[in-house]
Formats: C-alpha cells, structure tokens, sequence
C-alpha cells in the first residue's frame, strides 16, 4: 500500500498542473472526456484525503459522507464554486479551493470578443458568406450597434467586471456599474466608472455584461421584468453563469424585439440542449463555457487547483481558500 495521499482528479487536466499531483499523490484521474457520472464520482472519492473537481462536479453531503471522514481538500478547477456546498465542507473541516486571479484578463477577453461579435453579427456575416448568399456590397448589410463610444452597464465589479472596464475605456465608452458594494472613489476615478442600480444601470446600457457569482441572490437576476426595462437594441452578454439570466424570459425578449442581441458563454441548463428557444436565434450567440480557455490561463488554472489539492492533502493551509474559516475552527 502506498503511502502517498489518495486523490482522485475528475477529469485530466492540463499536464502543468496534472504533473504536479502525479509526482506527490496516489492519484486516479478520469480519464473520460464526459464526467464520471454521479454514481461513478461517488464511487471514485471513496477513502480519499483530496478531490480535484470541476464546475462539472456537484461537491454536497452525500459526497461528503461517501468520500468519508479523512478528506481535508476540495479542489476546484475554477475560479466560480457553486457547484461545492461550501458551508457543507466547512462543517466537516474540509477545505475548498479556487482558482482566482490566473482567469481575469483571459475571461474579459473573452466577454470582449462576444460582445464585439454580437454587435457586428460576425456569426451572422460568417454564415451568410458560408450559405453562399454574397452576392454583392449591400448598403444596409447585416447592420448593428457601433461599440465605441455607447455606453455599457457592468453588473458585478469585481477583478473580472474591472478588467472589461478597462477594455470599454479603450472604446471610449461611458461606463456604468452595479454591484452589491459600491467600489472606492478612486477606483471609480480610475475606470471613469459610474455607480448605479439595476434600475438605473439597464435603461441606460447598450450593452450590459454580467460577472457576478451565482449565488440565491443573483439566481435570475435577469429576469423577464429586468430584460423589460432594457433597450431594445442592448446586447446582453453573459461570462457568468447561466442562472444568473432567465433563459426562457430571454429567449422571448429577444424574438420579440425587446432587447437586440445577446451573446452567452454560459447556459441554463448546461450544455443547452439543440432545441433549447435561444438556439438557433440569429440574434443569440452562442459558445459552450470557453472563457477562461486560453492555453496559458488553463495551465495556471491547473498549476493552481494542484498546488491547493496538493496543501490540502500535506495539511497545510490552501493557497487559495474559498473558506479561510475551516481553520479557525475548534480541533477535536
Ligand atoms: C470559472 O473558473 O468559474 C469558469 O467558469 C471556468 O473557467
């Protein structure tokens, strides 16, 4: 029997980070490109000290009881962990890790791209010359919103809200924000950035970028009410999570005209099934949760996930704690 700490690793991960736990933990790693279904990580988490999971993997009681009452870390490959029920883990003296920080500028890239993409229709336009219906230069071609100068509503100020900020000042942008705490005045000052609430904040955007947690807070925060009292010509995009917006509600504003576009990097559900309303509306853009993929940032995110799996298991504090209040909890 080894001596080395039992981990499982739920999907393989880039070889920065998968090398890291190899050389140190006796590790199982799924091997599959779908996630082991719920019976076979239950399976798999039995008697080990730390678990490496992924947004993919749902991290609640019955995990807890089935991985048993030697786990000391919970990993996430990623920076969100709504899929881990943290207080659960807190319970049980089992730490949780993220992955912030190494996502931030590839995240806002990514947001950038989408809404750079929904206002100039480039996936229309690339499906239009693939159909073969170029015939000639059209005057009022497969029109949208210029992106410079119009005004954009951020909702959720945090490292990624921020960073997508300082992409909008580079359009010269008017730019808006909402979250639940107001940021400092010189933050502020430093983005030209403008607090207001929802109410306010949606009227006035022509686009509107979500990067909040998901959490019963923001769960549909952009409901059918909200998408109301946006414009009828705003994009909405959404790096998030899918929850955060009403599918349904938005899949009839946008076939009714009530807002012009969105562009999505997350669903609800995930994925969204091909006969889902929004699929296959023009004015929906769709990609399947690739914000953070760049080939640097996965491989910090591995490095990352494998160094907290990696305390975790040593008994040492995370990196990276979602839950810093595990150790301030009485021994024994
Ligand atoms: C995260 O990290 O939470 C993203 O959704 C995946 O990179």
């Amino acid at each position: 029997m080894s001596d080395r700490p039992k981990v499982f690793v739920s999907r393989v991960i880039p070889d920065d980070g998968l090398r890291l736990v190899l050389d140190e933990a006796d590790a199982t790693v799924w091997q599959d490109d779908m996630p082991p279904s719920r019976d076979e990580l239950l399976r798999s988490v039995e008697g080990c000290a730390g678990v490496l999971t992924l947004l993919t993997d749902r991290v609640d009681d019955e995990f807890l009881d089935r991985a048993g009452p030697q786990l000391k870390v919970v990993s996430n490959f990623a920076v969100g962990f709504d899929n881990i029920d943290v207080a659960a883990c807190t319970a049980r003296g089992v730490a949780v890790g993220n992955t912030p920080g190494v996502l931030t500028e590839t995240t806002a890239d990514l947001a950038w791209a989408l809404l750079m993409a929904a206002a100039r229709r480039l996936v229309e336009g690339d499906r239009y010359v693939r159909d073969g219906h170029w015939r000639t230069w059209g005057p009022m071609l497969l029109m949208g919103p210029d992106v410079h100068g119009a005004t954009i509503g951020i909702v959720g100020f945090g490292r990624i809200g921020q960073a997508v900020a300082r992409r909008a000042r580079g359009f010269g942008m008017r730019i808006l924000y909402q979250d639940l705490h107001r940021a400092s005045p010189a933050v502020e000052a430093e983005y030209g950035a403008t607090f207001m609430t929802l109410e306010g904040l949606l009227p006035q955007s022509d686009f509107v970028t979500l990067h909040v947690n998901l959490s019963e807070e923001t769960r549909g925060l952009i409901n059918r009410e909200r998408l109301g009292w946006m414009k009828p010509t705003a994009v909405l995009v959404n790096t998030s999570r899918g929850p955060v917006v009403d599918s349904l509600a938005l899949a009839e504003a946008l076939q009714n005209g009530h807002i012009g576009a969105a562009a999505l990097d997350v669903t609800d559900p995930e994925p969204i099934p091909v006969d889902h309303p929004l699929v296959g509306l023009d004015n929906c853009l769709i990609v399947p949760h690739i914000a953070s993929a760049s080939r640097a940032t996965r491989g910090l995110m591995a490095t990352m996930a494998a160094a907290n799996l990696l305390a975790g298991v040593r008994g040492e504090r995370l990196p990276t704690p979602v839950n810093p209040e595990v150790y301030d909890r009485p021994v024994g």
